[in-house]
């Protein structure tokens, strides 16, 4: 059974708005682990766009479930992440210019780099995962860092229309597949919805999800707490097929 990390950076992007304190984060955290939240995640992003690094410090004091920072792989979230000891730091791309995360990180590409990073959060005690893209080199590059967990970039399945949704979740399964077949542990997320999770939240092997902006959505509705609660009921129970099902021609 999946558990799920809630990514809370889309309420202190409301706060940002104003560049108040109101929502505050920390705050809205502790409504989500009311709400079932098995871990919270955060992007400190080098724009503080939204996710402040007191965010972040009040967050490491103030959390009964785990923190999950994700991060560009930089000198300046290398000291942060080794100063606060989040329980995992996911490595992440980033570009200023982007809405939010495009694509998965480049690990074939920067294996060096990485690999020395990985090793030295995993040295002080700090569990890594890598985001990347359901590609068996990416894959195979992620297992040659010495990190012990991918997060499956689902960004791809989210945006693919219905026709093309079964080839995309084949291949985050098969994605899967490879991972564990290379001794690595798979999370998943970006852009899962109510409506999309369940075939994810599926997926042999699935250990977290993690996902933000459509709790954050709902939350408008119904409350944080409650929006937590029906997220976490779908990915523990979830349907392998509930939406190809219905709409066969
Ligand atoms: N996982 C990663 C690595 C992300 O960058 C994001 C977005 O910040 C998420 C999961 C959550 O995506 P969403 O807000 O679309 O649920």
């Amino acid at each position: 059974m999946a558990s799920l990390g809630v990514n809370i950076d889309h309420i202190a992007a409301v706060r940002q708005a104003r560049r108040t304190v109101e929502p505050d984060p920390v705050t809205y955290a502790l409504l989500a682990e009311l709400g079932g939240a098995d871990g919270i995640t955060v992007h400190l992003r080098e724009d503080r766009r939204h996710i402040q690094d007191r965010d972040v410090e009040l967050l490491r004091q103030t959390l009964r479930s785990r923190l999950n920072l994700e991060m560009a792989a930089t000198a300046e979230m290398e000291a942060i992440a080794l100063r606060i000891q989040p329980e995992m730091v996911t490595l992440v791309p980033e570009k200023r210019q982007e809405v939010t995360t495009e694509g998965g990180l480049d690990v074939a590409g920067q294996l060096g780099p990485l690999q020395a990073l990985v090793g030295r959060l995993q040295a002080a005690g700090v569990a890594v995962s890598l985001f990347v893209d359901a590609d068996a080199p990416q894959l195979e590059a992620c297992a040659t860092t010495g990190a012990r967990w991918v997060e499956l970039h689902t960004g791809g399945y989210a945006e693919a229309g219905w026709k093309e949704q079964p080839a995309a979740l084949a291949r985050l399964e098969e994605g899967s597949f490879i991972a564990r077949s290379l001794g690595l542990r798979v999370n998943a997320g970006h852009g899962l919805t109510y409506q999309n999770v369940e075939p994810v939240a599926a997926i042999e092997g699935m250990e977290e999800l993690n996902i933000g902006h459509t709790i954050v959505a709902r939350a408008l509705a119904v409350g944080l707490e409650q929006a937590v609660r029906e997220m976490k009921a779908l990915v523990q129970n979830p349907r392998r097929d509930p939406l190809f099902g219905n709409r066969q021609p």
